[in-house]
């Protein structure tokens, strides 16, 4: 077969599935059917039944605890969740993989509306020309915090599953320690972790230190994030999701308030570092960096808490604040008064 021979039969072969696709897609949703021969269908725009929220957990933020809220409620709100595993936890794709991965939850009708979780960096979509953007969510923790939880993490374990063996079991060696000596396990590249999450697929965003990397990940949290909270202040996280988004999470603030041990995890053992090394962790470019897309995601998270939420002062329950817009001088005031 020439090359021109077989390109034409990969693309017939390639154009006969997505007739196959659509015709499906349209069996299962009638109103994509009635959008695609021309009449209006009723409820198009922001179709909550076929929304997929992605959820890019950054590891040590306490994502295992919120991730079990959307487990526990996804058969009575239903919907589906579905972890996203990577070869080795690399937290970035290749671009062919980019396409498998944006085509897949894209066109996986059975799993929408999906929660999709995983270890990954933030995609854009939007590169893809897809129709339906996913909602991104997720939790950041102070970058110090989270480095000593991820550096005992792997020495201890937590106590979900005490009996898996960690990477670093048995090393005895204390944060102190290692920042004393300089050793890889807390090097700069297990602190510049939030911003390249947040910042995505690109190479710059994986540079230690790189102010590019920290205003792209500024620009992707106001604009291509749904909610980011912090990992200090879950509760509200789940408030502001439970009041925004009750299609997936009502009933979320409940169960977390009265929520059993299953939500919560907590590395075995952990020492708090010396003001020593704190002092010197917070001298790298890197730690400042990683501090101030923190203290920028903070800020962001606290002013949408305040303009969305209440508490009551009774019994310490968080309302939201309710509906305060409304339409009025709307014309024309029937249909046929359009002069067409
Ligand atoms: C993801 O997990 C599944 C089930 O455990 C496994 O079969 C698969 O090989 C994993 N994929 C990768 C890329 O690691
Ligand atoms: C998405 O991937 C899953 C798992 O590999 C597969 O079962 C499913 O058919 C895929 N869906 C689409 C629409 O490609």
């Amino acid at each position: 077969m020439t090359g021109i021979g077989g390109f034409a039969m990969l693309l017939y072969i390639h154009l006969v599935t997505e007739l196959t696709h659509l015709r499906k897609a349209m069996q299962s949703h009638p109103s994509l059917g009635s959008f695609l021969s021309g009449t209006p269908p009723s409820e198009m725009v922001l179709d909550l039944d076929n929304l997929v929220i992605i959820y890019n957990r950054v590891p040590k933020t306490g994502s295992t605890s919120f991730i079990g809220l959307a487990y526990d409620l996804c058969a009575r709100n239903k919907f589906n969740v579905l972890h996203i595993n990577t070869t080795k936890n690399v937290p970035t794709l290749s671009l062919t993989d980019q396409v498998r991965f944006v085509y897949n939850v894209s066109n996986w009708l059975e799993k929408k509306p999906g929660i999709y979780h995983g270890h990954i960096a933030y995609l854009d979509f939007d590169r893809f020309g897809v129709s339906q953007q996913p909602l991104y969510i997720n939790i950041i923790r102070k970058p110090l915090d989270r480095l000593v939880s991820y550096y005992y993490f792997i020495r201890y374990g937590d106590d979900l599953r005490p009996y898996l063996i960690r990477k670093k079991m048995g090393d005895k060696m204390t944060l102190d320690e290692c920042v004393a000596i300089e050793h890889p396990d807390c090097s700069l590249n297990h602190i510049w972790i939030q911003v390249p999450f947040f910042c995505g697929h690109h190479s710059e965003c994986w540079v230690p230190g790189s102010t590019w990397a920290l205003e792209q990940a500024k620009y992707n949290l106001v604009h291509k994030y749904f909610l980011v909270g912090v990992t200090e202040e879950i509760q509200d996280f789940v408030a502001l999701l439970e009041y925004s988004l009750p299609r997936f999470f009502r009933g979320a603030l409940h169960l977390y308030n009265t929520g059993s041990k299953s939500h919560l995890r907590k590395t075995v053992k952990k020492i708090m570092p010396s003001e020593e090394t704190v002092a010197k962790l917070q001298s790298t470019r890197v730690m400042r960096l990683e501090e101030e897309f923190y203290n920028f995601a903070l800020n962001h998270f606290h002013y949408l808490r305040k303009k969305t939420l209440y508490d009551t002062e009774d019994g310490g329950l968080i309302q939201d604040r309710g509906r305060n817009f409304g339409y009025e001088k709307i014309k024309p005031r029937k249909k046929r008064e359009f002069v067409t």
